[in-house]
């Protein structure tokens, strides 16, 4: 944690797949009266605009990504940033399966991680934000107040995410399917999900999301 007061107050929540950051984050916003931005979101709002133009993913070049990004924004609601794809709400398709699984092919792109990050900081500039993702820590806000890393085994990751998902608890047959799938993103993605030097690790493995969140709220509240 930096010990400058007076920036204005940034709170970074990184991890890997489904580690509980995006609801985290919009917890502990509500509760500061921040507002949250999750970062994945632009990713997956960047990618579905691409997959809306219909060739296959192995034939997308960067320029050809970037060329369709302007198509996305970022509207604030109440207590969190809401993406539009074409000035419409696109969060069914952003958290399908195409875009899950086409998202890490265009986040290893360097100038569509400018793009993204312009966008993230230009935010944070207008408004205090509690930002999720993989990298806000490092490469994002390298001097945010409080960084915190958020990690939980495969299995419970996967758990919740089935839970969320469908609102039921997963068969064990699922559940190997989805920590698969999770681990498989985490190995994509391993070069941008590093923790920052001076985050904060919590393990939400055995801990419930209110402890956690209250965790993270306390710390935040000692920096303003
Ligand atoms: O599903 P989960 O909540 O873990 O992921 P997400 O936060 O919605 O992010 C979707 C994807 O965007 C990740 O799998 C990464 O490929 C990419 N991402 C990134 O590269 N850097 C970020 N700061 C956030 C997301």
């Amino acid at each position: 944690m930096s010990a400058d007061k007076r920036a204005p107050l940034v709170v970074t929540i990184d991890g890997p797949a489904a580690s509980g950051k995006s609801s985290t984050a919009q917890m502990v916003a509500a509760r500061l009266q921040m507002r949250h931005l999750d970062s994945g979101m632009i990713y997956r709002c960047v990618t579905a605009a691409r997959l809306r133009a219909g060739d296959s993913p192995e034939h997308w070049t960067e320029q050809s990504v970037l060329d369709e990004a302007g198509r996305v924004s970022l509207v604030p609601g109440a207590t969190s940033f809401l993406p539009r794809l074409d000035g419409e709400d696109c969060e069914a398709e952003i958290r399908g399966e195409a875009v899950t699984g086409t998202v890490s092919l265009v986040a290893k792109m360097p100038r569509v991680r400018a793009w993204v990050n312009a966008l993230v900081r230009a935010t944070a500039a207008a408004h205090e934000i509690v930002v999720d993702g993989r990298d806000m820590g490092t490469a994002v806000f390298p001097d945010a107040r409080l960084k915190v890393w958020l990690v939980a085994m495969a299995a419970e990751r996967a758990r919740r995410r089935i839970l969320q998902r469908t609102g039921q608890a997963p068969t064990s047959e699922a559940l190997a399917t989805e920590a698969a799938e999770l681990e498989a993103r985490d190995r994509k993605d391993r070069e941008q999900t590093q923790p920052a030097a001076d985050a904060i690790w919590i393990d939400t493995t055995g801990i419930t999301q209110v402890e956690q969140v209250e965790r993270i709220v306390a710390m935040a509240e000692g920096l303003r």
